[in-house]
This record gives C-alpha cells, structure tokens and sequence, in this order.
C-alpha cells in the first residue's frame, strides 16, 4: 500500500512504528475520530515565527494524520480547522487560515485520490470565502465515489448553533406535519445535525494541552472516548495517534451500563 511504504520510510524509528500499527491493526480501532488541533499559534511563538506559521506546519501534519487514518481502517476522520468563534483573530490570520484548505487540496488532493480518501466538510458555508469554498467543493466533488476515510474538515464550524439550526428545523417540520412529538428521539434528532451522515466519535483527541471542548461536537460527543496530549498539534506525530488509538483499545465503554 502506497502510505504504508511512505510511513516506513519517513520514521528513523520506522520498525517500531510499523510493528505498533500492526498490534493496533489487531483490535478493533475506533469508527470515528474527531481531532481538535490545537497550539499552532504556541508552536509559533516558541520559534520567534509569526502563528500563521504554526498554521502552515498544522496542515502538514493533517496530511501524514490522515493517511495514518486510513491506513489504520478509522472510517471517519473529523478535524476541527476553524471554528465560529474563530473570527475574533486577526484579519490576517483568519486570511491565512481560510487560504490553507486551497494550499492543501492543491498540494494533496492527488494523494487523496490515490489514497480513495473522501473530503468532506461540515460548518457554515455562507460566511466563508468563496476561494476557500470553491477549494473544497471541489475536493468533495472529486473525491465523492471513494470509499476510503472520510476526511471531515470542520470549518466555520460551533456546536451550539447547530444544535439551534437543527431545533429551528425540527419546528419547522413539526408545523408541517413532517415530524410529531411522538417521533422525536435522539436518532431523530441527530439527523437534523451537520453530522447526520456519520457515527457519533470514538474518541476525541485534543492537543496542546487544553482540557475543554470549545464548541465542538457537544451533543455528538456524549459518549465519546477522551485523549489530552500536551504535544502543540505541528508537533503530533503518528506515534501520537498510535499512542491515542492504543489508550483507547484498552478502554471499557459501557455507555452508562456496567
Ligand atoms: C488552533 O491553534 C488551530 C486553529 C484555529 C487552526 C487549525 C488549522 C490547521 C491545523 C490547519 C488546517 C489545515 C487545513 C487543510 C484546513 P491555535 O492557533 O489556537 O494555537 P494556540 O492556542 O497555541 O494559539
């Protein structure tokens, strides 16, 4: 397999890496991974570098987490890139950042391909650029018959609002009949969320070392696995996802039974 050969080489300490995916590979690895990447600016600033270029390094570290993923059989890879509330930065980071997804379809989208990844994206579309839209329509489009990872960029993306928009349209198919109170659970629901095509996460992974959700995936997360890691996420390697996956293999879920 192609990502295989290129994990092997890129690691000095390849043959323990390989040997860790294979043990991985034997249990069961979670369906859904949700990403939140977090310390690019801190990156940054430790180099004396401005924090878009803890950003750039970011991206690169998508790629080789991405092809892990899919190596690994994880089915959904979610990665929170930008959130609503991210349009407090400043005006030229936000411009950088919404410039990234075009450098990386434009860089990667043929390995994607390759690969039989498939792009998707979940948050709100209206307010983002039209070159940073156009990029990823057309990544999704491109990539739609792959039956690879699904890789979940969330953009422009806030738990909260969703939560709103998607209680907003219950009412609305209420008041038209599509939908009675009786048949109003929680699979019924979550159908009316942005992630209505996918598995709620396995496992959320944070970096950098901050212990909160910021807004992402609140009512998908309820049952999720948690793994915190002080690694700034251009420093997250395939160890540390490894590392992650391992944690969580060891874990009993018990879904509030016992
Ligand atoms: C949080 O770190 C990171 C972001 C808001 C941006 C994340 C974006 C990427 C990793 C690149 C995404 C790539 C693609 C292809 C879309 P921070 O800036 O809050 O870090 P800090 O807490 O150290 O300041």
């Amino acid at each position: 397999m192609l990502n295989k050969i290129k994990i092997w080489k890129n690691q000095n300490n390849s043959s323990t890496l390989r040997d860790k995916i294979e043990e991985i590979k034997k249990l069961p690895v979670p369906e859904h991974v949700a990403i939140i990447m977090d310390g690019n600016g801190r990156w940054a600033k430790k180099r004396a570098l401005p924090r878009v270029a803890g950003h750039h390094e970011g991206m690169k570290v998508v790629r080789k987490t991405t092809m892990l993923a899919n190596e690994l059989g994880i089915k959904t890879l979610t990665l929170y890139a930008f959130s609503t509330e991210n349009w407090k930065r400043p005006k030229n980071e936000i411009d950088f950042i919404m410039k990234l997804p075009e450098e990386f379809l434009d860089t990667f989208l043929p390995e994607l391909v390759e690969n039989n990844v498939q792009v998707k994206m979940m948050g709100y579309k209206d307010q983002l650029p039209v070159h940073t839209l156009n990029a990823i329509e057309k990544a999704i489009n491109e990539t739609k018959d792959n039956t690879g990872l699904v890789l979940n960029f969330a953009l422009n993306y806030g738990s909260r609002a969703e939560i709103i928009d998607a209680v907003k349209e219950v009412l609305i198919d209420y008041k038209s009949g599509i939908i009675d109170e009786k048949d109003l659970d929680e699979e019924t629901f979550s159908s009316y969320l942005m992630t209505s095509d996918f598995s709620d996460p396995d496992l959320l992974i944070r970096t950098s070392g901050e212990i909160r959700l910021s807004n992402f995936m609140l009512w998908q997360l309820a049952y999720s696995e948690f793994w915190f890691t002080d690694v700034l996420w251009p420093d997250f390697r395939e160890e540390h996802l490894l590392d992650a996956i391992e944690s969580f293999q060891k874990r009993q879920r018990r879904f509030g039974g016992i």
